[in-house]
């Protein structure tokens, strides 16, 4: 394969070579993929405006690097593997050809329905290969994927269609999700109450459930398809023009729209996907992301697929119907690579080995994480008993803003060591800094993690907000992207992530703004203000702790009913994935003299560790601590 590397020694030549002469490295990567029209410069950028392009007047289209360019030899070829939710019902095996049938032939469904080149269409679907083919589609001819997340609430799914103003969205009428059923169509058409944007609302069935169908605006995906022609040329694309847009949470605000631009993202996913894993032909590799996150966006629909991969795919969750369904997943389709998040680890090593057990899980060769930082005691395990002992570990860091891997082992080539990401692929120029942005140079460092050079999938903008995007990553520290994490080059020069170091917490490595959360509890009638913050979870990796201040009204309800309430309300604006682990009530919270929120003394309860609470003393309101510990059982 082009461009693979095949050892530690090519590593560290491809890591030279990509830092000493970063537009002759990508050049020469972008050769291997398919222009209607070459590039004329591979780089220009500025960090202070931002202003980042690359492969600057490129023409090409993603898609037919996935389909064109490798059809003759990968045509028949299983693309995807799709596992159901329930084991009963058959998989579905997607060869390279049928699946380009079916994006070219859903493409023209968008065009019938009026969609064109830069529209945006938000997908808000299960996972079924349809929500592929829904992406490539719209890549096909040139609109703009926003993806929502299946489990986000009508609120939230409106929000995020306002936001990119989309026109068309397609959905599904429901989606199995373990013994659930999640009514999609229902919330959806919620949703749709408040967006004057959409014209089109196009509706896969899957659950057969009851739903109604308005008229002008619903349209069902198979009767839709049945008029539709099968041939559909591929758009004409810049390099630098919007492939797709992801909102994620940040610590202020609402949730914002990253932007990725499309040969650089092509690029860079596909040529870590392949290092990364160490994919070759033939194996199958198994990712247990949600299209509707950034794993599921780079590492199920773009890269394996531009890799020529056979992908697997599935519909459910882990413990369901048993919580040995992953490696009986494993073991049906003898998938070689495995990647999945911590909190996924962590929840299945509490159920017990007698789930692993019946399982031979022999093909495996490569098993990766990514989404948080994993614990020493979850990587032994995955590596001894999912792994035998003789499958490497690819501890991927990365972000949606970052669109591929960053910190990362090359399977099986990079010496790994538990909880540690290892090195900084090819093309990645890291720095940790201090609070003052001083960077901390040498080995055995801790601080902030910055990037100092732009790599070819990072973020271009946030969505219709270009100074948000300056302030949120670029602002902190003067001509670096700051990450918002934490981390530790140690001895070796290897690093290791610590976790967020601003107001976002990763629960079930599931990005939360505190602040979002926040904003979905004050939304309670009796709620007056609350506080959030993360604690340690044994699966979750992080809970959501909040401190709740009720209306005088509030306050005479029975606690209890209280809190079920405030949890509803939550789940009702953002989704499930928000709802507090914990919630606290109280009179007041910590304030300073200048009416800030003292989140310091509420970790430390919400962690569980009073010894060194700080010098309380000039608190607005010292009494309220003593109130808050003695009600969290101090
Ligand atoms: C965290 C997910 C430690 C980190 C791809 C980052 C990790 C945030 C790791 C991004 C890892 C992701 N080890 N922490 N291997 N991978 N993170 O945008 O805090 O959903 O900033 O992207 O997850 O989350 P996001």
């Amino acid at each position: 394969m082009p461009n693979q590397i095949n050892s530690l020694y090519e590593y560290l030549e491809a890591y030279k070579k990509s830092t000493e002469n970063p537009e002759e490295f990508w050049g020469n990567i972008a050769e291997s993929f398919y222009w209607r029209k070459k590039w004329d410069k591979v780089l220009e950028w500025n960090f202070d405006e931002p202003n980042i392009q690359w492969f600057i007047n490129g023409k090409l289209n993603i898609t037919e690097n996935i389909f064109e360019r490798n059809l003759a030899d990968f045509g028949n070829q299983t693309a995807i593997i799709w596992e159901s939710n329930s084991p009963d019902e058959p998989s579905q095996h997607i060869s390279y050809n049928e699946l380009f049938k079916k994006v070219t032939q859903f493409a023209n469904v968008l065009k019938n329905q009026g969609a064109k080149k830069g529209d945006r269409i938000a997908i808000y679907m299960p996972m079924v290969p349809e929500a592929v083919v829904a992406m490539l589609a719209c890549a096909r001819i040139g609109a703009i994927h926003s993806v929502v997340f299946g489990g986000f609430s009508a609120q939230s799914l409106s929000d995020r269609i306002i936001d990119a103003e989309a026109n068309i969205l397609i959905t599904a009428d429901g989606a199995y999700r373990g013994a659930k059923t999640i009514s999609l169509k229902n919330i959806a058409d919620e949703a749709l109450e408040k967006c004057p944007s959409i014209q089109k609302c196009i509706v896969l069935e899957r659950t057969k459930e009851n739903i109604t169908m308005k008229k002008e605006r619903d349209i069902w995906w198979h009767e839709a398809l049945a008029t539709a022609q099968i041939e559909c040329k591929a758009e004409e694309m810049d390099s630098e023009d919007m492939l797709f847009i992801l909102y994620t949470s940040g610590s202020t605000g609402k949730p914002k729209g990253v932007v990725h631009t499309i040969a650089g993202y092509m690029i860079y996913t596909e040529y870590t996907f392949k290092n990364v894993f160490q994919y070759h032909k033939n194996d199958i590799y198994f990712c247990t992301a949600d299209v509707g996150w950034i794993t599921g966006h780079s590492y199920i629909a773009y890269a394996p697929l531009l890799a020529s991969g056979t992908l697997l795919m599935y519909e459910g969750v882990p413990n369901y119907p048993h919580a040995g369904r992953f490696w009986e997943i494993i073991d049906k389709h003898k998938v070689t690579h495995f990647y999945t998040a911590p909190t996924a680890i962590r929840a299945l090593m509490a159920t017990g080995l007698e789930h692993v057990k019946p399982y031979q899980l022999d093909t495996l060769k490569v098993l990766g994480t990514v989404g948080e930082p994993i614990n020493a005691e979850a990587w032994h395990w995955y590596h001894a008993h999912i792994g035998k002992g003789k499958c490497p570990i690819v501890d991927t860091w990365w972000q949606t803003e970052t669109g591929g891997m960053m910190i990362s082992p090359l399977a099986g080539i990079t010496p790994t060591k538990p909880t540690y990401a290892t090195l900084p692929l090819p093309g990645v120029q890291l720095m940790i800094v201090d609070t003052e942005g001083k960077e901390l140079k040498g080995n055995g460092v801790e601080g902030n993690l910055c990037i100092k050079f732009p790599f070819p999938s990072m973020l271009r903008t946030t969505y219709g907000d270009h100074e948000r995007c300056k302030q949120t990553y670029f602002s902190t520290y003067k001509g670096l992207y700051f990450t918002g994490d934490g981390v530790k080059r140690d001895e070796d020069g290897y690093y290791r992530i610590l976790g967020r170091v601003d107001d976002v917490i990763n629960v079930s490595g599931h990005r939360l703004g505190t602040a979002e959360v926040e904003n979905a509890i004050n939304e309670h009638p009796l709620v007056n203000e609350s506080a959030v913050v993360g604690y340690p979870h044994d699966i979750k990796g992080q809970g959501i702790y909040a401190f709740v201040v009720l209306e005088k009204d509030g306050q005479t309800h029975e606690k209890d009913a209280m809190k079920a309430s405030i949890i509803s309300t939550v789940n009702k604006i953002i989704g499930a994935i928000a709802k507090p682990d914990k919630i606290l009530l109280c009179s007041g919270l910590p304030k300073t003299r200048s009416g800030k929120i003292m989140r310091r003394i509420l970790r430390k309860i919400a962690e569980g560790d009073i010894s060194n609470l700080g010098d309380i003393t000039t608190l607005l309101n010292p009494e309220i601590v003593e109130e808050i510990k003695k009600e969290a059982g101090f």
